[in-house]
């Protein structure tokens, strides 16, 4: 391993006004995903993925919600791409749902999806913002769960075919592709907790599910390079700084493994081309690694363009905690996570804005070189419109903008960061929790699919078309 140095400091353009100034070129984008948008689970020959499947599963999802009409923006894409360039917004990351392409999860492309995306995308060029386009957030085709998902080898082959008919398709209207959407959650909750589809409690299952995801992403590389050569691909990895209760071993030793299952476990082999010792003995410890083939690793450490970095919280933990119930965390089901009174979203995540700079600094120092970009960061908070309309929610703006800050000073400190993607632009289907957790700067009325732009929406837009934070 090579000696770690602080990135070099970089002297940013000076504001008007004393606001912070980002690089010039740096992107201003929102995120979505599939499944939380775009409704229309039937149309034009769509197969049901996992989510179609769990979502329908009483008592998964809270209040019973689906996506089965979301925020209908199947039917409304040209709508919320005009809507997103009025707001002064510069790109937009969305992901294509698997099923659309392939609704049994191989074969050939039905051209009905490709076409769908082919016109989000040009529109989005009409008017000037700049796709950034993910092939999986999550809504794996029902078909391949029964042929044993991500914890099925098989999958890993059948999303790189997957990764190859979509860049052939848009690749020469697309600059930024993403791989995987958060494999963390897809592998974990999905297979080890079991909060998300397909909704499977198996800790060891879900540790082999996550290299089947890691090597999906490395094959998945050079299949999106062979038909796009032009494009930057990278990965999307969701991170949580972890701070030790105390010095004591036990709290140390519980957060070595939490940061370990977090923020090494799919960041470490993608750019180290191996899995560290200790991730190993992890591995081996908890699911064997009987699953982990010669030559495996060397295809995860295919060469990528940039680090999605996706960010909403931090953490501090503590050992000697009792396990109790299935638990996200393979191998530390026993860690506790320690309540620090910070002030919570509404979905009880805790705020701590400087861990995004710490995180940022984090990956410039341990994987020098790597461009970032953020591809989710936001917050969720039921505000409702006033007798006026208007959606003053003032602690979304807050949060957005603290966030920011962190993201400027670690650019100023010298980590490569491309862009910022705000999770999210519309109200959407929060997954688990359905429609209650709003974390759109669009608020949905998901009776009459109204859209309405919150002052948070104003604000960003403002910010992203002056390139500048105010003063
Ligand atoms: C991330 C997901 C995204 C959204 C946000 C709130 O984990 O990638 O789809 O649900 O959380």
């Amino acid at each position: 391993m090579t000696a770690e140095h602080d990135p070099a400091p970089r002297t940013l353009p000076q504001a008007p006004g004393g606001g912070a100034e980002f690089p010039p070129g740096f992107l201003w984008g929102v995120a979505t995903s599939a499944y939380q948008i775009e409704g229309a689970a039937d149309r034009d020959g769509r197969g049901a993925s996992i989510w179609d499947t769990f979502a329908h599963t009483p008592g998964k999802v809270a209040h019973g919600h689906t996506g089965d009409t979301a925020a209908d923006h199947y039917n409304r894409s040209e709508q919320d791409v005009a809507l997103m360039s009025e707001l002064g917004i510069g790109a937009y990351r969305f992901s294509v749902a698997w099923p659309r392409i392939q609704p049994d999860g191989r074969g050939p492309a039905d051209p009905r999806g490709l076409d769908f995306y082919r016109r989000l995308v040009d529109s989005l060029h009409e008017h000037g913002i700049e796709p950034a386009l993910t092939l999986y957030h999550w809504d794996l085709p029902q078909a391949l769960e029964d042929a044993g998902g991500w914890r099925s080898r098989d999958t890993a082959y059948r999303f790189a075919e997957y990764a190859h008919l979509v860049s052939e398709a848009l690749g020469d209207r697309v600059r930024i592709w993403g791989t995987l959407n958060e494999p963390w959650c897809a592998a974990f909750l999905g297979y080890a907790s079991g909060i998300h589809a397909p909704g499977v409690t198996d800790p060891a299952g879900s540790l082999v599910a996550a290299h089947h995801l890691l090597l999906g992403h490395g094959l998945a590389v050079p299949a999106i390079r062979a038909a796009a050569p032009a494009a930057e691909v990278g990965i999307t990895l969701n991170f949580y700084p972890v701070q030790a209760d105390s010095e004591s071993a036990a709290d140390r030793d519980a957060a070595h493994r939490i940061d370990l299952l977090q923020n090494r476990l799919f960041l470490d082999p993608v750019v180290r081309g191996a899995y560290p010792d200790d991730i190993r003995e992890h591995l081996d410890r908890v699911s064997g690694t009987a699953y982990l083939r010669p030559g495996d690793e060397k295809v995860i450490g295919a060469p990528v363009d940039f680090l999605g970095v996706n960010y909403y919280s931090s953490y501090r933990v503590a050992g000697g905690g009792e396990p109790s119930g299935p638990s996200p965390w393979p191998g530390a089901e026993d860690v506790r996570f320690v309540d620090r009174g910070l002030p919570r979203t509404d979905i009880g995540w805790e705020i701590d804005a400087d861990g995004l700079r710490r995180q940022l600094l984090r990956i410039a120092r341990e994987h020098p070189g790597l461009t970032m970009y953020i591809t989710e960061n936001g917050a969720a908070f039921d505000d409702v419109p006033d007798a006026d309309g208007r959606v003053r929610d003032d602690a979304r703006t807050a949060y957005i903008e603290s966030h920011l800050r962190a993201v400027h000073e670690a650019v100023a400190a010298g980590a490569e960061v491309g862009g910022y993607f705000l999770w999210s632009l519309l109200d959407n289907f929060e997954w688990a929790e359905g429609y209650g957790m709003r974390f759109g700067i669009v608020r949905v009325d998901f009776d009459t699919q109204v859209r309405t732009p919150k002052q948070s929406a104003l604000w960003y837009g403002d910010v992203a078309l002056r390139n500048r934070l105010p003063g």
